[in-house]
């Protein structure tokens, strides 16, 4: 990208992440992990599901709405498909999210149970009932009422992992206002522009939270996006968390302390329309500009409510259920802050790193709750390998029955460490806990592709099949299915309940993003095989979104935020494959003719102006300072080439270069 064409789309050649002949023999597993007779035996869903939801879709799912939520009007109509891509679930139909979560078990008799196990970084712990979280968001409810936020409005949410997180999200969908969680890895900048975008009028935060021992602030950088006239948001509530001293904007800001903490417990929460908007999440696509990606209220709850209790094999009376994902990403939202809580379940909530203080932090804390369910990402997994398995080894991690991966790939070596170390209590359990590869994205809401642990062989490193009512494919170029053993894109064929709804405010965008690559099939971006028993196998993006730990950065926003640096006349950012991370951003850079290379220092700069552009966890790992960049003759940068330099491979044909001795200069350069 080059500093006069900031807003380009670059497109990647779409077939980058494989599909074709090179893949035939690459995806070969024979191992396949039947479950133990036992686990089937008391496996909350059997194969039946698949059978029922074949025979009508929306049928299925609308059994599924009325058993699993409680609607304070019934739906008249499970799905209104009528004006595709644009669907309607269970319409008519009335429902408040939080009164599902919380109330309604109180009135169930199950106030008592724990709702979620807190642990914060520095060792302090809190733990809510079901009585007692429902009570904290009648208060925050009225919180937020009192300070004129009123059903539709839209609420940014910055905050770390602590419970006030999950109160915040629930307070917002009781009255019916629009949450959007803003990660707090993200800078100043980024956080402004999503208020903006979603023209927020309350920001909630905190002072701040824990890493490695050590205070974070949040709040200066809530100050920072709001120092600058023309934003929308009236007030800031904030958590006092590490007690860090903060500037106060005195009218503007409000401690939640002394807010939520006073409000009245008397909420009565009413029913909304099944697709009255419950949050918008911002996710990197392949331009400059973050999508919002908009959910509504009936079929979210559904999905996220069916997939957690039949991909978990969640019994709700006796499992504790751990997600570690942080509520700044979509699994945040709907496998910690709704589907457990919808579900009744128990779940562990934990703010801080894996290491802090020590590499055993996890295991620990699985050891002090006995969490049976563990759901994470396989950049935690590689990490946990790399610090080798006498770390786990010390804990009883019995409790273990089932283990979710999310992400990104599981690549077969962390899969059977995962399975073994974890799941087998390093080799002490008989039959270790099944492992559950789930696929899905921001955009679907809930999982897509996983296996259900009481009826499938799962099989190291594949998501494997379509969830009971999911239409998954994989087709080729002309959206024709490929047939079993060969590569081609991901589609979703059919509406599903939690599907995205929209992006905000951009309905054409919408479209063209993911219904117009093929035809009446919804286009999810990834790559994909399906083996000779029709598995499906995930390679990866085949647009310009990277994925590093699991989380989605756009080359494109790199870019961009590269060519903003006065020093940088061009950029193209490429994620190259990563041991631990899955992949990394690196960076490839022309300066301008009249700014100084001044190695590390530079470097170090570019670096850091990523950081502040867009946040720390875009940071490119490399930057590499280039004469030239690999451009074809109609000006597209081949990203591929770059990509082999970055992967340390020789360099692949080169021969479509409107220069071909440019990766010769590139080399070079590097050599240097
Ligand atoms: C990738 C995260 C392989 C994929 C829930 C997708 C996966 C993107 C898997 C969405 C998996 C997610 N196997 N790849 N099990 N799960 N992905 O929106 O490329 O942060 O398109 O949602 O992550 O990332 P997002």
């Amino acid at each position: 990208m080059s500093q006069d064409a900031k807003e380009s789309t670059v497109t990647a050649a779409p077939a980058d992440a494989g599909t074709g002949d090179a893949l035939e023999n690459l995806l070969h597993e024979n191992r396949k992990f039947a479950p133990s007779e036992e686990f089937a035996a008391n496996a909350v869903v059997g194969a039946g599901d698949y059978a029922e939801a074949a025979q009508d879709r929306p049928a299925f799912w609308a059994k599924q709405a009325r058993e699993l939520l409680t609607w304070s009007k019934d739906f008249d109509q499970a799905l209104d498909w009528s004006n595709p891509p644009f669907a309607k679930w269970f319409v008519g139909g009335e429902i408040n999210a939080a009164y599902n979560a919380l109330d309604r078990h109180v009135e169930n008799g199950l106030g008592d149970r724990v709702a979620i196990h807190f642990e914060g970084e520095p060792g302090d712990t809190r733990s809510y009932s079901y009585a007692e979280l429902t009570e904290e968001v009648k208060k925050a409810a009225n919180a937020f009422e009192s300070l004129g936020v009123a059903k539709g409005d839209r609420v940014a949410v910055y905050l770390p992992m602590i419970p006030e997180a999950v109160i915040t999200l629930l307070a917002c969908a009781r009255i019916g206002a629009v949450h959007s969680v803003v990660f707090g890895g993200f800078s100043a900048d980024a956080l402004r522009s999503r208020i903006d975008d979603a023209e927020a009028k309350l920001v909630v935060t905190a002072d701040g939270t824990f890493r490695r021992g050590k205070p974070s602030a949040l709040k200066p950088a809530v100050d920072e996006a709001l120092a600058k006239e023309g934003h929308t948001v009236e007030n800031v509530v904030v958590v006092k968390r590490n007690g860090e001293s903060v500037n106060w904007v005195e009218g503007r800001d409000k401690w939640w302390d002394e807010t939520v903490g006073t409000a009245s417990t008397e909420h009565t929460a009413v029913g909304h329309d099944s697709e009255h908007p419950l949050f918008i999440l911002y996710t990197s696509g392949t331009t400059g500009k973050p999508k919002g990606i908009l959910h509504t209220t009936g079929g979210y709850l559904t999905q996220g409510a069916y997939t957690h209790k039949a991909v978990f094999d969640l019994h709700p009376e006796t499992d504790v259920f751990w997600c570690t994902a942080d509520v700044g990403w979509v699994t945040g939202h709907s496998y910690v802050a709704y589907a457990p809580l919808i579900n009744g379940a128990t779940q562990v909530m934990y703010e801080g790193t894996p290491d802090s203080p020590h590499q055993g932090r996890w295991w620990e804390i699985v050891e002090k709750y006995k969490v049976s369910i563990l759901y994470t990402a396989p950049t935690a997994i590689r990490t946990f390998m790399k610090w080798g398995k006498d770390i786990p080894a010390k804990y009883d991690l019995s409790s273990i029955r089932v283990l979710g991966s999310v992400g990104e790939p599981i690549n077969p070596e962390a899969w059977m460490w995962y399975r073994e170390v974890i799941g087998g209590n390093g080799g002490k359990k008989d039959t270790p806990a099944p492992i559950v590869d789930t696929w899905w994205q921001t955009e679907t809401g809930a999982q897509m592709i996983a296996p259900l642990p009481g009826v499938t062989a799962t099989k190291p490193g594949s998501a494997q099949v379509p969830l009971p009512g999911i239409a998954v494919d994989v087709v080729d170029e002309l959206g024709e299915s490929v047939p079993d053993g060969h590569g081609g894109y991901l589609v979703v064929r059919e509406p599903w309940p939690s599907m995205l709804r929209g992006i905000w405010g951009d309905p054409e965008r919408f479209k063209d993003t993911y219904w117009s690559r093929f035809e009446a099939m919804y286009f999810a971006g990834d790559g994909a095989k399906k083996d000779e028993d029709g598995d499906i196998w995930l390679l990866g993006r085949v647009d310009d979104v990277m994925n590093v730990s699991g989380h989605r950065l756009s080359t494109t926003e790199i870019e961009s935020a590269l060519v903003s640096h006065p020093s940088v006349a061009e950029a193209a950012v490429v994620g190259a494959a990563d041991e631990t991370t899955g992949q990394a951003v690196v960076a490839f850079v022309i300066l301008r003719g009249d700014a100084a290379n001044n190695g590390d220092e530079t470097v170090q700069e570019l670096r850091n102006h990523v950081g502040k552009e867009i946040g720390p966890i875009a940071k490119p790992k490399h930057v590499l300072v280039v004469p030239e960049l690999p451009k074809t003759r109609s000006g597209k940068i081949m990203r591929r080439l770059l990509k082999d330099v970055a992967e340390g491979r020789e360099v692949g044909d080169a021969t479509t270069l409107s220069d071909p001795t440019i990766m010769q200069q590139i080399a070079e350069s590097l050599r240097k």
